[in-house]
């Protein structure tokens, strides 16, 4: 793919994508190897972990990007060092998805963003359980490995099936809960993936219709804001207004079907459970 003039080569001479692609793709190999292995968890909260593995994919993601891009800033999640995202920066989240890596679960992925102050240039999406790799260039559609994707045109709520996350805040971990509990059962299925990264992905094929979470770091959604973009699909924070990777919330999908959503859930918002 021909990246935009404003995406900056690699020092190698590789475009951006190709270099992330690659480091994500060689990062996940080694991730993939320890999965199988007993793991040792640092607990960060209730079910918010950190394994070695979160740290070595860092480490190596860093060293590849910085080797690459020696004028850009990383922000990645377990060190977050460069907090400014002024210019060209990388927003990695190294493991999205630690809990399921450490429960055993197979999924979770490796989540890659170039932006250039704040917005979004290029996405890389990496789930190595099922050799899938997302990804976008501002401009040029959005992919999984060779195939173009697109989001969904689902018209409502009712025709869709519905991926929610919790996050590790508890109240508006009740937030979603709610929703879903006035939302159900007018909807085709409900999922909780437990990879931000990975349901925003899903949400840019149309796997999921749509994808709602209310508790996002920059990290979690850098990559995803252009996939959903890219792939004709909508994302807006949880009001409906214009999203940046700062934004601690996320409704993404179809056109049509972010629309319903947003009508249904405001007949809901502090409606209690009865
Ligand atoms: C988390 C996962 C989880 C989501 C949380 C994220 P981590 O990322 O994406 O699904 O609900 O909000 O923080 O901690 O595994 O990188
Ligand atoms: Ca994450
Ligand atoms: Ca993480």
């Amino acid at each position: 793919m021909r990246e935009a003039p404003e995406v900056p080569a690699a020092h190698s001479g590789r475009s951006a994508l190709d270099v992330a692609r690659a480091l994500a793709e060689e990062a996940g190999r080694s991730a993939l190897a320890a999965f199988h292995e007993p793991k040792e968890v640092i607990v960060k909260g209730r079910g918010n972990l950190l394994t070695q593995t979160d740290l070595a994919v860092e480490r190596f993601l860093q060293e590849g990007l910085d080797a690459e891009f020696p004028t850009h800033g990383v922000l990645s999640e377990e060190t977050a060092t460069d907090t400014s995202t002024d210019g060209y920066v990388w927003v990695v989240d190294p493991i999205d998805g630690t809990k399921n890596f450490a429960s055993g679960i197979p999924f979770w992925c490796i989540n890659i963003a170039l932006c250039r102050d704040g917005e979004p240039l290029v996405a890389v999406t990496h789930d190595p359980i099922h050799s899938e790799t997302f990804h976008a260039v501002r401009g040029g559609g959005a992919f999984v490995n060779d195939t173009p994707v697109r989001a969904s045109d689902k018209p409502t709520v009712l025709a869709s099936n519905l991926g929610f996350d919790i996050g590790y805040d508890n109240e508006r971990g009740k937030q979603q809960l709610r929703l879903v509990y006035h939302l159900f059962p007018n909807m085709q299925a409900l999922r909780i993936p437990g990879s931000a990264a990975l349901g925003l992905a899903y949400a840019a094929c149309g796997r999921y219709d749509l994808f709602v979470h209310r508790y996002l770091f920059p990290w979690d959604i850098a990559a995803g804001i252009l996939l959903v973009r890219e792939a004709g699909g909508l994302i807006t924070d949880e009001a409906g207004n214009a999203i940046t990777i700062r934004s601690e919330t996320a409704i993404a999908g179809g056109v049509a079907v972010h629309a319903d959503f947003l009508r249904e859930a405001a007949r809901y918002t502090n409606e209690p459970v009865e």
